[in-house]
C-alpha cells in the first residue's frame, strides 16, 4: 500500500547493515546425570553443572544454549563443531586432554560402588569375580575394565548410568560404579531400591570435572576460565554449591 512505498526505500537506503545476532553457544550434556544434569518435568535441563555454566556465562556476557547430547557421542559432537562446549560431569583425563581442552575444574569427585543393602562388597577387588554395571565409555567403566579384565563379560555397558542401576535394581548386575555424587543422589531418592553405597579411597582415585572445548578453540576456553574464576571469587559459586550438597 502506500505507506509501504513511502517508508520502505528511505529505511533500506539509510540503515547501516544489521549488528549479526549475538553469537549463542551450544553447550552439550548428557541431561541423564542427577543431580549435575538432568530433565525437569518440563523436559527443560537443570542441575548443578547446568547453575554452574550459566553463571559464568552471565559473567563473561556470552550467551549460552544447552543441549541434551547422549554420552555415547559427546566427544565427537564437540570434535566436530556440532557442541561449542561441554559440560556433563566430565572428568578431566590424560587421555581426554589429547582431542580436547579443558577449563580449570569445577568440581572434585571420585568413583562409589553402589549395591543392594544385603551385599556383602566391602571394596573394589571384592568386585572381581561380580558382574558390574557401568556407563560406556566413563571414568567407572574404566577402572571396572582394568579390574575385570578387558575382555571380562561380567562388565555390564549401559548407555546411561540410571539404566545401569536399573539393572541393579533388578538383579542383573551385583553392582554398579559411577561417580560418588550421582550414586550419593541416586541412593538418597530412591529408598525403595533398598540400594547402599560403599567407598573404597585406596583404589578409586580422585577426579576433577572440567568443562571442555574443542581443541585450540582458546578464545571461549578463555572466557570459561574467566567465569569460572570469578564466581569461585565472588561467592556465587559456592552458592550453588550448597544449593545442590549442602554448605
Ligand atoms: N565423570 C565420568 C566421566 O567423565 C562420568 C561422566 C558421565 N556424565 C554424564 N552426564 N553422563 O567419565
Amino acid at each position: 500500500g502506500k505507506k509501504e512505498e513511502a517508508a520502505a526505500p528511505a529505511a533500506s537506503a539509510a540503515a547501516a547493515p544489521p549488528p549479526p545476532p549475538a553469537k549463542v553457544y551450544v553447550v552439550g550434556t548428557d541431561a541423564a546425570y542427577a543431580p549435575f544434569e538432568l530433565q525437569n518435568e518440563k523436559g527443560e535441563i537443570v542441575g548443578f553443572d547446568i547453575d554452574v555454566v550459566t553463571a559464568i556465562a552471565a559473567k563473561a556476557g556470552i550467551e549460552v544454549k544447552f543441549v541434551n547430547t547422549p554420552w555415547e557421542g559427546i566427544f565427537n559432537a564437540l570434535g566436530q563443531g556440532d557442541r561449542d562446549a561441554l559440560v556433563s560431569s566430565i572428568t578431566i583425563t590424560e587421555e581426554r586432554k589429547q582431542t580436547m581442552d579443558f577449563s580449570a575444574p569445577y568440581f572434585d569427585a571420585q568413583q562409589l560402588i553402589a549395591v543392594k543393602d544385603t551385599s556383602k562388597v566391602a571394596k573394589f577387588a571384592d568386585l572381581k569375580k561380580l558382574k558390574v554395571g557401568v556407563q560406556t565409555g566413563t571414568t567407572g567403566d574404566e577402572v571396572v575394565t582394568k579390574l575385570l579384565g578387558k575382555n571380562s563379560t561380567n562388565i555390564k555397558r549401559f548407555e546411561s548410568t540410571p539404566l545401569a542401576l536399573k539393572e541393579l535394581q533388578s538383579g542383573g548386575v551385583d553392582a554398579v560404579v559411577a561417580d560418588n555424587g550421582v550414586v550419593i543422589h541416586y541412593v538418597a531418592n530412591n529408598p525403595a531400591d533398598k540400594f547402599k553405597t560403599v567407598a573404597d579411597n585406596t583404589s578409586f582415585a580422585p577426579e576433577q570435572y572440567g568443562i571442555a572445548v574443542k581443541k585450540g578453540n582458546a578464545e571461549l576456553l578463555e572466557k570459561i576460565n574467566k567465569g569460572l574464576a570469578d564466581i569461585k571469587a565472588d561467592g556465587t559459586y559456592d552458592k550453588i554449591y550448597a544449593q545442590y550438597f549442602g554448605a
